[in-house]
């Protein structure tokens, strides 16, 4: 089929930190190279949604390209998925400007993102942003007509806003958008942090004990798994309730396997968690151990990731500028003489 008939994916995760962590991974990233076999994909560079807290220019710079050769490592296919960054695009805050005039303040002030962070940080110390900032991401996803969104369950508010812009904007203007849907796989939606599974594996964690960073030293990141908080029980045992901190580390488990739950477990009837930790945190250096290296290799050669992200934002540009076009028309914007 050729790729303009296939349905469309856009996801796309902010450069701000040094390194994805399993959250972001096993969330969402994971999902991204198999729907490339699927659907037209657009994997994209959050760069603009990274400067709504204080951030460090040259820090960015840099994460930008640390996160596309991750990406890449994590199997985005630079030739079967157009990968950008979103400040290439200018269409992003262009559409995100004519999306500010229909969304009401009072269903921004409800995403709970913003108020969970206004409330750690107190209400002035926040940025107009940030609070603006779903705004923005309605509008990556808006603008290419994505069907499909995949991302972790803290995203799961932000699309909901998306779809009702989207329902607003045709209902008050005629028929533009596609109305999307978020695709978040059940059981690794929201990965814990190591050291308290009660909070997600978040970049702003308390202790970096807490999340296993994609770029983490194998050695280091198998430390933090045998050193994971558990209860104090011994039985390998899938609970959310009772055993968190087990049942986080059988998430992680299964996904990076493939096994079930279930299959886990039975595995490690009678035995206590020392041995099932052991072979956790094996798998996990196996894992971070080649990452690491594809992403390094990949680091070595900027110019062609600097080709990679200019082909993928010729490619994004090429729908956003169309979509947009027709948001202008619609809006009632005076078409410029040619
Ligand atoms: P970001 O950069 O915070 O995270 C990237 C992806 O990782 C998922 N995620 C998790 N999933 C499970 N467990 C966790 N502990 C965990 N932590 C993070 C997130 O849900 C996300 O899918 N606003 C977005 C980036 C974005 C975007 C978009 C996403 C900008 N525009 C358009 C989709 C479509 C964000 O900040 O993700």
């Amino acid at each position: 089929m050729p790729p303009e008939q296939k349905p469309r994916v856009l996801s796309g995760i902010q450069p701000s930190a040094d390194s994805f962590h399993f959250g972001n991974y096993f969330g969402a990233l994971r999902q991204w190279p198999p729907m490339q076999d699927d659907f037209d994909t657009f994997y994209m560079l959050a760069d603009m949604h990274a400067i709504t807290v204080e951030y460090d220019p040259a820090a960015l710079r840099e994460r930008t390209y640390v996160s596309a050769a991750q990406l890449i490592a994590a199997g985005v296919d630079p030739e079967r998925s157009a990968l950008f960054v979103q400040s290439h695009v200018p269409e992003h805050a262009q559409l995100a400007w004519v999306l500010n005039g229909i969304t009401g303040m009072g269903e921004a002030g409800r995403m709970t993102q913003f108020k969970d962070k206004s409330s750690k940080n107190g209400a002035d110390s926040v940025s107009v942003g940030l609070f603006t900032y779903p705004i923005l991401m309605a509008a990556d996803v808006l603008l290419y007509r994505a069907d499909q969104v995949p991302v972790g369950e803290d995203q799961r508010q932000h699309l909901e806003l998306t779809r009702d812009l989207a329902q607003r904007f045709n209902h008050r203007f005629g028929e533009t958008f596609l109305v999307p849907e978020a695709f978040i796989v059940k059981e690794t939606a929201k990965i814990y942090d190591l050291q308290d599974p009660t909070a997600k594996m978040s970049k702003s964690a308390s202790s970096p004990n807490g999340l296993i960073e994609l770029l983490d030293d194998p050695k280091k990141a198998a430390k933090k798994i045998r050193s994971a908080v558990t209860d104090s029980g011994d039985e390998v045992r899938f609970d959310e309730k009772e055993k968190a901190g087990v049942s986080n580390l059988l998430t992680i488990y299964s996904a990076l396997t493939g096994r079930t739950v279930a299959d886990i477990e039975r595995e490690y009837v009678g035995q206590q968690y020392g041995a099932f930790k052991v072979a956790l945190s094996e798998l996990v250096a196996d894992f971070v151990g080649p990452f690491g290296e594809r992403t390094r290799a990949l680091l070595d050669d900027r110019a062609e990731l600097d080709r990679i992200l200019k082909a993928g934002a010729e490619q994004a540009r090429s729908v956003a500028s169309q979509t947009l076009d027709l948001v202008y028309d619609r809006s009632g914007f005076v078409r410029q003489a040619l």
